[in-house]
């Protein structure tokens, strides 16, 4: 895993916003869709503010591009301001010319009997589509990557998952308490975030700097499932100083 630390998030934040939106340009310049994933989350924010900024100035346009996104919390309505799908409208979405068709988010609605058949029809979306070009990611305290919590196998694809009780206790805020957390979700894979021709992640602040050592240092053991990216040959983490301060 290469790794890039930065003084200042934002900045930071802007120039993977370049970077995504260069990836952008070169697909529309072959006249090909540029497939996404993305993340949710407090760590991405300001990369989908500089994207909706470049759209804003008329610099970049995502008439082709298709998203799809890592995870939805389980059960969860899309109008809820706690789900994903109101996340990703309200910091991305609403604010650039993405036809709404070409945008996947895992639905929250789903039945529990279509459930099995709608996470292998994601992943065979994705497949299809010639896998993701890019994929957007935070990481969580437990090492989640996705929602794909300690326990995730490395040949895992979309599917229901429980939430870790750490993960639950940083999402009780958003929620008004721990007991209002939903205590399932859907997530990509770990093996279909693997697949991504090229992945970042983000992660800021003091919270992460134990399990980024971990991430990059540590073994790889699904114990810590974001350590599963050592195995991928285009990864780069982008850091700040708070995160990569347990680094040695
Ligand atoms: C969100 C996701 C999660 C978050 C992670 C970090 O779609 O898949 O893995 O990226 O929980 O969350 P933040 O950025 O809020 O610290």
């Amino acid at each position: 895993i290469h790794n890039e630390i930065f003084e200042d998030s934002n900045y930071a934040s802007v120039l993977v916003a370049h970077e995504i939106a260069e990836l952008i340009k070169e697909k529309q310049q072959e006249g090909k869709p540029c497939v996404l994933g993305l993340a949710t989350g407090s760590s991405p924010i300001k990369v989908y503010e500089e994207l909706v900024n470049l759209h804003k100035k008329g610099e970049l346009s995502f008439h082709n591009v298709i998203t799809f996104n890592l995870d939805e919390y389980y059960p969860m309505e899309p109008e809820n301001r706690q789900s994903y799908y109101y996340f990703m409208h309200q910091h991305l979405f609403d604010h650039v010319d993405i036809n709404p068709e070409n945008i996947n988010i895992p639905s929250g609605e789903i039945s529990q009997e279509e459930l099995d058949q709608y996470c292998i029809d994601y992943d065979l979306k994705i497949k299809q589509l010639g896998g993701l070009d890019f994929q957007l990611l935070g990481i969580g305290r437990t090492g989640h990557i996705g929602f794909n919590e300690p326990g995730s196998h490395k040949n895992s694809g979309t599917r229901i998952i429980t939430l870790d009780h750490v993960t639950r206790r940083d999402a009780a805020s958003d929620f008004n308490g721990i007991e209002y957390v939903p205590k399932k979700a859907i997530t990509m894979g770990v093996s279909t975030i693997m697949k991504a021709k090229r992945i970042i992640m983000l992660a800021w602040g003091h919270k992460k700097s134990a399990v980024v050592k971990e991430t990059i240092e540590g073994q790889v053991t699904a114990t810590i499932p974001a350590t599963f990216l050592q195995n991928h040959d285009n990864v780069t983490m982008i850091l700040d100083a708070e995160a990569a301060s347990d680094l040695t």
